[in-house]
């Protein structure tokens, strides 16, 4: 998307007339996503246009075991693998549509890829809100099986890394660009 640059989250940002329509979304990341950042917990990388922070994306490394995935997904070892996880994703209200959310999610998806290269990384999971769903889905993403601690009013999903490269084919096809 043009004139769209994705930049780590700094104390720079200027956050304060975000709004991503989702009170929880809007509290991480102008109270608790730098805080979260400075603790290694995670990384938080907004996206900003005409300089206006137009949205953001927290990345945070994760597992996922065996248990999660569809036991039609073979060769999954008994120990945990490592995966992406996209935890947090808001576009704007004002700059909703425009293709922003895909490039986030693009850029999550790159990073995933370069994790594999690097650390290794068999996927991008993720707990979609459930309006949110139909979004992911869109992109390859399929449900997995909930874990003890998920939150019982959001959807885990999954990408794996394989699918990842059809995916980024899909949303170049589809129009959005990071
Ligand atoms: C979901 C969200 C990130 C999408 O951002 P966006 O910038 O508006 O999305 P895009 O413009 O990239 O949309 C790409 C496509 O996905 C579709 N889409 C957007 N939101 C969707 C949704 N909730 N369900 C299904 N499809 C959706 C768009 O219609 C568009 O389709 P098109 O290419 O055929 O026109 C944004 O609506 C948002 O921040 N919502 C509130 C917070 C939230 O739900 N975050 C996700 C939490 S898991």
């Amino acid at each position: 998307m043009d004139g769209l640059s994705i930049q780590r989250l700094s104390r720079e940002a200027d956050l304060t007339t975000f709004d991503c329509g989702e009170t929880a979304l809007n509290e991480y990341v102008t109270r608790y996503a730098l805080k979260n950042q400075f603790s290694h917990f995670a990384v938080t990388y907004i996206a900003s246009i005409e300089d206006d922070t137009a949205g953001f994306v927290t990345l945070a490394a994760s597992q996922i075991t065996r248990a999660e995935v569809d036991p039609a997904v073979k060769r999954v070892p008994r120990y945990p693998l490592p995966t992406l996880t996209l935890a947090r994703l808001g576009v704007d209200v004002r700059w909703r549509g425009r293709g922003i959310g895909t490039a986030m999610l693009r850029f999550g998806l790159t990073e995933a890829v370069r994790m594999a290269d690097e650390f290794g990384c068999v996927g991008v999971r993720l707990a979609a809100k459930s309006d949110a769903v139909g979004f992911y889905e869109r992109f390859g993403f399929v449900l997995i099986e909930p874990l003890g601690t998920s939150a019982a009013s959001t959807v885990p999903m999954f990408l794996p890394l394989n699918q990842i490269e059809d995916a980024l084919g899909v949303t170049r096809s589809s129009g959005g660009e990071g």
